[in-house]
């Protein structure tokens, strides 16, 4: 057993489960919640990330399989997905690679909105490039059903802040080309959603200069 990560919410391991490489995500106790209430939320919330990573699964969104929750201590035993992340790869890839890969995840995103999911946290570290250039998504503890523009536009609009954080000189190429991709699947659709994305960007410039006064 080898931890891959500690996050503040969660711990993972990598792990043999039967003959299947697997890894466990472990969501952790938290010692100032009362005991109750805490397994409550970590009962919840592993609940809920398995099902969305299957349900996502299920109408095509590439993602994990789910081999098995344990709800007594709020973990989910799922695929190793071998691979590094985006947030690791993307930039040392060739051009016309992360160009492909950009489209791709786009395009990705673009299904699961079609389908009805906002995955509420996109960013580089969420998104695994396979050692067979496939893409998967991980990480669906914050997504949830929605078909809302504004939904869709915030999930965007954090994968591009994500993009400008990790990987600033490239970031506005890259999201042209997520776009591009989503563009494949959400058509005109697009235009609304970046419109959309424009004006949260301008309520959270008005958030920064108002707490800058
Ligand atoms: N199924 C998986 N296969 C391989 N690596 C994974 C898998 N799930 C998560 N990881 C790795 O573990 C990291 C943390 O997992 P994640 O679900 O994003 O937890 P957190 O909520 O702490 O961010 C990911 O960034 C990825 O590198
Ligand atoms: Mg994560």
């Amino acid at each position: 057993m080898t931890l891959i990560k500690k996050g503040a919410e969660a711990w993972l391991f990598r792990e043999k489960w039967y003959e299947f490489e697997v890894v466990r995500k472990w969501r952790i106790p938290k010692k100032y919640r009362i005991k109750e209430l805490d397994e409550t939320i970590r009962t919840h919330r592993t609940k809920h990330e398995a099902r969305m990573i299957s349900e996502a699964r299920k109408r095509g969104i590439p993602t994990p399989i789910v081999f098995m929750v344990n709800l007594a201590e709020s973990s989910i035993l799922m695929e190793d997905v071998k691979g590094k992340t985006l947030k690791e790869v993307l930039d040392s890839l060739p051009i016309e690679k992360r160009k492909e890969m950009c489209i791709k995840i786009g395009e990705n995103i673009g299904k699961m909105h079609k389908t009805g999911i906002v995955h509420g946290d996109l960013t580089t570290s969420n998104i695994i490039l396979t050692d067979n250039n496939q893409i998967v998504f991980v990480d669906f503890g914050l997504s949830s059903h929605s078909n809302s523009l504004e939904d869709r536009a915030v999930d965007l609009h954090l994968m591009e802040r994500a993009l400008e954080s990790t990987h600033h000189q490239m970031a506005k190429k890259y999201f042209e080309w997520i776009i591009k991709g989503y563009r494949k699947v959400m058509k005109d659709y697009t235009d609304k959603v970046l419109r959309q994305i424009k004006e949260i960007r301008l309520r959270g410039r008005y958030v920064e200069e108002r707490r800058e006064k």
